[in-house]
Protein backbone atom coordinates (compact mmCIF):
# COMPACT_ATOMS: atom_id res chain seq x y z
CA UNK A 1 0.00 0.00 0.00
CA UNK A 2 1.33 3.32 -1.04
CA UNK A 3 1.63 5.94 1.61
CA UNK A 4 0.02 8.63 -0.56
CA UNK A 5 -3.83 7.86 -2.11
CA UNK A 6 -4.05 6.95 -5.84
CA UNK A 7 -7.20 8.90 -6.13
CA UNK A 8 -6.67 12.11 -5.20
CA UNK A 9 -4.38 14.32 -7.36
CA UNK A 10 -1.01 13.92 -7.65
CA UNK A 11 1.41 16.82 -8.15
CA UNK A 12 2.78 17.35 -11.39
CA UNK A 13 5.69 19.04 -10.74
CA UNK A 14 8.16 18.23 -7.29
CA UNK A 15 11.35 20.04 -6.92
CA UNK A 16 13.53 19.37 -4.48
CA UNK A 17 16.48 20.94 -2.40
CA UNK A 18 18.68 18.00 -1.76
CA UNK A 19 19.96 19.36 1.51
CA UNK A 20 22.35 17.12 4.23
CA UNK A 21 24.81 15.24 2.53
CA UNK A 22 27.28 16.85 5.45
CA UNK A 23 25.53 16.20 8.21
CA UNK A 24 24.74 12.47 7.12
CA UNK A 25 28.22 12.08 6.10
CA UNK A 26 29.62 13.52 9.45
CA UNK A 27 27.11 11.93 11.50
CA UNK A 28 28.91 8.27 10.52
CA UNK A 29 32.83 10.06 10.49
CA UNK A 30 33.12 10.22 7.02
CA UNK A 31 33.74 12.48 4.67
CA UNK A 32 31.47 15.19 2.80
CA UNK A 33 31.97 13.77 -0.60
CA UNK A 34 31.29 10.11 0.89
CA UNK A 35 27.59 12.12 1.48
CA UNK A 36 27.23 13.61 -2.01
CA UNK A 37 27.84 9.50 -3.33
CA UNK A 38 25.33 8.56 -1.08
CA UNK A 39 22.90 11.42 -1.79
CA UNK A 40 23.58 10.19 -5.31
CA UNK A 41 21.67 6.59 -4.70
CA UNK A 42 19.09 8.70 -3.38
CA UNK A 43 18.97 10.92 -6.45
CA UNK A 44 18.54 7.61 -8.43
CA UNK A 45 15.42 6.26 -5.94
CA UNK A 46 13.82 9.23 -5.98
CA UNK A 47 13.39 9.45 -9.76
CA UNK A 48 12.33 5.55 -10.22
CA UNK A 49 9.15 6.36 -7.06
CA UNK A 50 8.48 10.07 -9.02
CA UNK A 51 7.85 8.04 -12.04
CA UNK A 52 6.14 5.21 -10.22
CA UNK A 53 3.66 7.79 -8.33
CA UNK A 54 3.03 9.66 -11.78
CA UNK A 55 4.74 13.13 -11.25
CA UNK A 56 5.73 14.68 -14.19
CA UNK A 57 8.45 17.14 -13.55
CA UNK A 58 10.92 16.84 -10.76
CA UNK A 59 13.18 19.69 -10.30
CA UNK A 60 16.19 18.72 -8.13
CA UNK A 61 18.50 21.51 -6.78
CA UNK A 62 22.09 19.47 -7.19
CA UNK A 63 24.24 22.64 -6.97
CA UNK A 64 24.30 26.37 -6.23
CA UNK A 65 25.52 29.63 -7.66
CA UNK A 66 26.86 29.77 -3.83
CA UNK A 67 28.39 26.42 -3.65
CA UNK A 68 31.12 27.39 -5.77
CA UNK A 69 32.39 29.28 -2.63
CA UNK A 70 33.16 25.69 -0.94
CA UNK A 71 36.54 24.15 -0.86
CA UNK A 72 38.35 22.89 -4.21
CA UNK A 73 38.13 19.41 -3.19
CA UNK A 74 34.29 19.43 -2.30
CA UNK A 75 33.29 20.89 -5.70
CA UNK A 76 35.62 19.11 -7.66
CA UNK A 77 33.98 15.95 -6.27
CA UNK A 78 30.77 17.07 -6.55
CA UNK A 79 31.60 17.60 -10.39
CA UNK A 80 33.26 14.15 -10.70
CA UNK A 81 30.40 12.90 -9.13
CA UNK A 82 27.89 14.72 -11.92
CA UNK A 83 30.05 13.32 -14.89
CA UNK A 84 30.47 9.43 -12.79
CA UNK A 85 26.66 9.49 -12.26
CA UNK A 86 25.15 10.63 -15.58
CA UNK A 87 27.71 8.21 -17.36
CA UNK A 88 26.42 5.58 -15.61
CA UNK A 89 22.79 6.25 -15.24
CA UNK A 90 22.01 7.28 -18.31
CA UNK A 91 21.16 3.97 -19.92
CA UNK A 92 18.78 3.36 -16.83
CA UNK A 93 17.27 6.25 -17.54
CA UNK A 94 16.41 6.19 -21.38
CA UNK A 95 15.05 2.15 -19.91
CA UNK A 96 12.38 4.61 -17.84
CA UNK A 97 11.73 7.01 -20.58
CA UNK A 98 13.30 9.64 -17.90
CA UNK A 99 14.35 12.97 -19.37
CA UNK A 100 17.14 14.82 -18.22
CA UNK A 101 17.46 18.82 -18.73
CA UNK A 102 19.66 21.07 -17.01
CA UNK A 103 18.64 24.62 -15.36
CA UNK A 104 21.75 27.33 -14.22
CA UNK A 105 24.54 28.62 -15.67
CA UNK A 106 26.04 25.72 -16.84
CA UNK A 107 28.77 27.34 -19.13
CA UNK A 108 30.57 27.73 -15.51
CA UNK A 109 30.88 23.59 -14.90
CA UNK A 110 34.22 22.33 -16.11
CA UNK A 111 33.98 21.24 -19.91
CA UNK A 112 33.84 17.51 -19.20
CA UNK A 113 31.01 17.30 -16.47
CA UNK A 114 29.67 20.16 -19.34
CA UNK A 115 29.97 17.73 -22.08
CA UNK A 116 28.43 14.57 -19.75
CA UNK A 117 25.64 16.48 -19.19
CA UNK A 118 25.12 17.94 -23.27
CA UNK A 119 25.10 14.26 -23.95
CA UNK A 120 22.67 12.38 -21.29
CA UNK A 121 20.81 15.54 -21.45
CA UNK A 122 20.77 14.40 -26.17
CA UNK A 123 20.30 10.99 -25.21
CA UNK A 124 17.23 11.23 -23.15
CA UNK A 125 15.66 14.34 -25.43
CA UNK A 126 12.99 11.68 -26.58
CA UNK A 127 11.32 10.30 -22.75
CA UNK A 128 8.45 11.68 -22.16
CA UNK A 129 7.12 9.58 -19.35
CA UNK A 130 8.90 12.49 -16.76
CA UNK A 131 11.25 15.31 -16.75
CA UNK A 132 14.06 15.78 -14.31
CA UNK A 133 15.10 19.21 -14.48
CA UNK A 134 18.66 19.25 -12.04
CA UNK A 135 19.72 22.76 -11.45
CA UNK A 136 23.49 23.12 -11.37
CA UNK A 137 25.13 26.37 -10.74
CA UNK A 138 21.79 27.51 -10.37
CA UNK A 139 20.64 30.88 -8.49
CA UNK A 140 17.14 32.13 -8.44
CA UNK A 141 18.70 36.16 -8.22
CA UNK A 142 20.82 34.98 -11.40
CA UNK A 143 18.22 33.67 -13.39
CA UNK A 144 15.70 36.46 -12.91
CA UNK A 145 18.56 39.35 -13.73
CA UNK A 146 19.56 37.26 -16.58
CA UNK A 147 15.88 36.93 -17.69
CA UNK A 148 15.83 40.91 -17.17
CA UNK A 149 18.56 41.76 -19.03
CA UNK A 150 17.65 39.47 -21.60
CA UNK A 151 13.94 41.84 -22.21
CA UNK A 152 16.01 44.94 -21.58
CA UNK A 153 18.39 43.55 -24.10
CA UNK A 154 15.07 43.06 -26.40
CA UNK A 155 13.09 46.66 -25.41
CA UNK A 156 16.82 48.25 -26.59
CA UNK A 157 16.42 46.47 -29.78
CA UNK A 158 12.98 47.56 -30.47
CA UNK A 159 11.38 44.06 -30.28
CA UNK A 160 9.30 44.45 -27.63
CA UNK A 161 7.76 47.37 -25.41
CA UNK A 162 7.70 47.75 -22.00
CA UNK A 163 3.60 47.39 -21.44
CA UNK A 164 4.29 43.72 -23.44
CA UNK A 165 5.60 42.02 -20.54
CA UNK A 166 3.43 40.49 -17.57
CA UNK A 167 3.13 37.69 -15.21
CA UNK A 168 1.80 35.36 -17.75
CA UNK A 169 4.78 35.60 -19.79
CA UNK A 170 8.14 36.66 -17.39
CA UNK A 171 7.93 33.07 -17.09
CA UNK A 172 9.44 32.73 -20.49
CA UNK A 173 12.43 33.86 -19.90
CA UNK A 174 13.51 31.79 -16.95
CA UNK A 175 15.55 28.50 -17.29
CA UNK A 176 12.52 26.83 -16.34
CA UNK A 177 10.31 28.00 -19.05
CA UNK A 178 9.30 24.61 -20.16
CA UNK A 179 8.31 23.21 -16.89
CA UNK A 180 4.89 24.19 -15.30
CA UNK A 181 5.40 25.50 -11.71
CA UNK A 182 6.08 23.52 -8.51
CA UNK A 183 2.93 22.36 -6.94
CA UNK A 184 5.21 20.96 -4.31
CA UNK A 185 8.85 22.19 -2.61
CA UNK A 186 10.46 19.82 -1.00
CA UNK A 187 13.50 20.43 1.31
CA UNK A 188 15.38 17.98 3.38
CA UNK A 189 17.29 18.17 6.53
CA UNK A 190 15.42 20.34 8.49
CA UNK A 191 16.13 23.83 7.17
CA UNK A 192 13.51 26.60 7.13
CA UNK A 193 14.80 28.09 4.04
CA UNK A 194 15.08 28.37 0.28
CA UNK A 195 18.39 29.40 -0.25
CA UNK A 196 18.09 31.31 -3.64
CA UNK A 197 15.58 28.17 -5.51
CA UNK A 198 13.05 29.08 -7.68
CA UNK A 199 12.14 32.13 -6.14
CA UNK A 200 9.56 33.28 -8.62
CA UNK A 201 8.34 29.56 -9.65
CA UNK A 202 7.31 28.73 -6.00
CA UNK A 203 4.98 31.39 -5.48
CA UNK A 204 1.76 29.01 -4.65
CA UNK A 205 3.63 25.90 -4.06
CA UNK A 206 3.06 23.63 -1.10
CA UNK A 207 5.97 23.44 0.79
CA UNK A 208 7.05 20.05 2.98
CA UNK A 209 10.00 20.26 5.15
CA UNK A 210 11.57 17.19 6.61
CA UNK A 211 14.32 16.35 8.66
CA UNK A 212 15.30 13.54 7.20
CA UNK A 213 18.80 13.95 5.54
CA UNK A 214 19.04 13.86 1.98
CA UNK A 215 20.98 10.85 1.93
CA UNK A 216 18.23 8.81 3.68
CA UNK A 217 15.59 10.06 1.82
CA UNK A 218 14.22 7.40 -0.48
CA UNK A 219 11.19 5.88 -2.37
CA UNK A 220 8.68 6.19 0.72
CA UNK A 221 9.75 9.76 1.41
CA UNK A 222 8.66 10.83 -1.55
CA UNK A 223 5.44 9.16 -0.93
CA UNK A 224 5.25 10.72 1.94
CA UNK A 225 5.93 13.91 0.83
CA UNK A 226 3.12 13.35 -1.72
CA UNK A 227 0.41 12.22 0.92
CA UNK A 228 1.28 15.35 3.20
CA UNK A 229 0.76 17.90 -0.18
CA UNK A 230 -2.96 15.84 -0.72
CA UNK A 231 -3.46 16.89 2.86
CA UNK A 232 -3.21 20.54 1.52
CA UNK A 233 -6.40 22.77 0.35
CA UNK A 234 -4.81 25.33 -2.29
CA UNK A 235 -7.02 28.55 -2.53
CA UNK A 236 -4.48 31.08 -4.55
CA UNK A 237 -5.44 33.97 -2.70
CA UNK A 238 -9.37 32.94 -3.12
CA UNK A 239 -11.72 31.48 -0.73
C1 LIG B 1 23.48 19.20 -0.05
O1 LIG B 1 24.13 18.78 1.09
C2 LIG B 1 24.33 19.05 -1.29
C3 LIG B 1 24.83 20.30 -1.85
C4 LIG B 1 24.51 21.49 -1.44
C5 LIG B 1 25.75 20.19 -2.95
P1 LIG B 1 25.15 19.72 1.88
O2 LIG B 1 26.51 19.49 1.30
O3 LIG B 1 24.71 21.13 1.87
O4 LIG B 1 25.06 19.09 3.31
P2 LIG B 1 25.00 19.84 4.71
O5 LIG B 1 23.93 20.88 4.61
O6 LIG B 1 26.35 20.44 4.92
O7 LIG B 1 24.67 18.77 5.69
C1 LIG C 1 21.01 24.43 -0.96
O1 LIG C 1 21.74 23.83 0.07
C2 LIG C 1 21.63 24.08 -2.29
C3 LIG C 1 21.50 22.71 -2.70
C4 LIG C 1 20.84 21.77 -2.08
C5 LIG C 1 22.17 22.39 -3.93
P1 LIG C 1 22.89 24.58 0.83
O2 LIG C 1 23.39 23.68 1.87
O3 LIG C 1 23.90 25.11 -0.15
O4 LIG C 1 22.12 25.82 1.44
P2 LIG C 1 22.35 26.64 2.77
O5 LIG C 1 23.81 27.03 2.80
O6 LIG C 1 22.00 25.72 3.89
O7 LIG C 1 21.42 27.81 2.68
MG1 LIG D 1 23.50 22.18 3.12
Amino acid sequence: MPHYDPELPIPEHVAIIMDGNGRWAKGRGKIRNEGHREGAKSVEAVLEAAKAIGIRHLTLYAFSSENWKRPEDEVSGLMGLLSHFLKLKTPTLIKNDIRLKAIGAIDRLPPASRKQLDKSIADTAHCESLTCHIALSYGSREEIVRATQTLMQRAADGEMTPEELSVENFGDYLYTSEAPDPDLLVRTSGEFRISNFLLWQISYSEIHITDVLWPDFRHENLELAVADYQKRHRRYGGL
